[in-house]
C-alpha cells in the first residue's frame, strides 16, 4: 500500500502509527491531529526510530488533511475522553461532532478509502462515519471485538497457564457492558473451554472481560487503554492491506444479519481487500441471542440520543 492515515495523535492513534510503521504495511504512514505540532512531532520521532527498529516506512504528521490525500486506509481515533460532570450523552454528542468533521475530510481527500473507526462510543461513531461519508458498509468497520476478544483470551490464558496463541474465542455485540462472549465457540487448541474450566470460572472471566476497559481506566486514572486497542486496530488494517481474509469480530453495519438492520454491532467479519468481505452468521443460544438483542437496543438508544 502507498499510504495509511491515522486520525488522532493521542495515545491510541500514535501507538497505531508506530505499530503500522514497524509492520511496513504501507510505504507511508500519516498522523493527523487537530492540535498542530503534535502529529508532526510524534511522526518525526517515530520515523527516527526506523533506523534502529529496521523499517523504511515514512512517518509524517500534519494538521492538514491534504497530507492524507489518497490514503487507502484510515484509522480514526479522534475524540475526547469523558470529563467530570459530563454525561454519556454529552460525550456522545461531542465525539459525534468530531467524527462527523473527520469523516467529511476523509471523504473529501480519499473517497475510495476504507475507514476503521476506534473512537468511542464505538458502535455509534462507526454509524456516524458511515452516514457522513456515504461510504458502503464494506468500507466502514468498527474496532471493538478484536480488543474485547483479546482481553477474554488473555484472561483464559492467565487462568489456565497456557499460551494465549492456542485460545480461540469470539466476543460479539456492542463495545461496553453489553458485549456478548460466545462460550460455545471458545476453545483451547480445539478443546471446548467447558472441558477445562467450571461454569463459575468462565462466568468470572466473562465478567472481567466486560469490565476490561474500566479495569485499566481505574489504574491509569487519567486515560484509557491504548496498547491492546492499537494492536487490535492494526490487526484489522493488516487483514485488509494484505487481503488475508481473516475472520475477526468487528463492528459492522447490519442489513438483516442477526435479526438487526440499520445499526453497527460486533459480529464475525471476513476482512480482506476492499474491507468487509462477508458477515459470518453463527448459531447462538437463546441466552446469547437475548443478550445480543439487548446490546443492539443499547446502540439504538444511543443513536436516538444523537437526535
Ligand atoms: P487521546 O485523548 O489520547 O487522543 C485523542 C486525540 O484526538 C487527541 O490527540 C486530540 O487532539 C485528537 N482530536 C480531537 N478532536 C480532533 C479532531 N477534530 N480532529 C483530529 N483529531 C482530534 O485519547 P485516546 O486514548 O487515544 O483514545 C482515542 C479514542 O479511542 C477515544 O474516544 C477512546 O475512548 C477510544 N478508544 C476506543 C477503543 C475501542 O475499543 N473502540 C479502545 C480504546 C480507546
Ligand atoms: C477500552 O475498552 C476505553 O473502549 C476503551 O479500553
Amino acid at each position: 500500500m502507498r499510504r495509511i492515515t491515522v486520525v488522532g495523535a493521542g495515545f491510541v492513534g500514535a501507538t497505531c502509527a508506530q505499530r503500522l510503521a514497524e509492520s511496513e504495511l504501507a510505504r507511508e504512514v500519516v498522523l493527523i491531529d487537530v492540535v498542530d505540532g503534535i502529529p508532526q512531532g510524534k511522526a518525526l520521532d517515530q520515523w527516527q526510530s526506523g533506523s534502529i527498529e529496521g523499517f523504511d516506512t515514512r512517518v509524517t504528521g500534519s494538521a492538514d488533511y491534504e497530507a492524507a490525500e489518497g490514503s487507502e486506509i484510515f484509522i480514526v481515533t479522534a475524540g475526547i475522553a469523558r470529563k467530570p460532570g459530563m454525561s454519556r450523552d454529552d460525550l456522545l454528542k461531542i465525539n459525534a461532532g468530531i467524527v462527523r468533521s473527520v469523516s467529511a475530510e476523509i471523504a473529501r481527500v480519499a473517497p475510495e478509502s476504507i475507514i476503521i473507526v476506534v473512537s468511542n462510543p464505538l458502535d455509534v461513531m462507526a454509524y456516524v462515519a458511515m452516514k457522513t461519508t456515504g461510504f458502503p458498509r464494506e468500507r466502514v468497520i468498527g474496532m471493538a471485538g478484536v480488543l474485547d476478544t483479546a482481553r477474554y483470551r488473555t484472561f483464559i490464558a492467565m487462568e489456565l497457564d497456557v499460551s494465549v496463541e492456542d485460545i480461540q474465542a469470539l466476543v460479539l455485540g456492542g463495545h461496553g457492558d453489553s458485549m456478548v462472549p460466545l462460550v460455545d465457540y471458545t476453545t483451547v487448541s480445539g478443546i471446548p473451554i467447558r472441558q477445562l474450566l467450571s461454569e463459575d470460572r468462565i462466568d468470572a472471566l466473562i465478567e472481567r472481560t466486560r469490565n476490561g476497559g474500566a479495569e485499566i481506566v481505574e489504574y491509569l486514572k487519567t486515560g484509557s487503554a491504548y496498547y491492546a486497542p492499537s494492536s487490535a486496530a492494526v490487526q484489522m488494517a493488516e487483514a485488509i492491506a494484505k487481503d488475508k481474509r481473516r475472520i475477526l469480530p468487528c463492528a459492522a453495519y447490519l442489513e438483516g444479519e442477526y435479526g438487526q438492520t440499520g445499526i453497527f454491532l460486533g459480529v464475525p467479519c471476513k476482512l480482506g481487500k476492499g474491507g468487509l468481505q462477508e458477515i459470518i452468521q453463527v448459531e447462538l443460544t437463546e441466552r446469547e441471542r437475548a443478550e445480543l438483542e439487548k446490546s443492539a437496543a443499547a446502540v439504538r438508544s444511543s443513536i436516538a440520543a444523537l437526535g
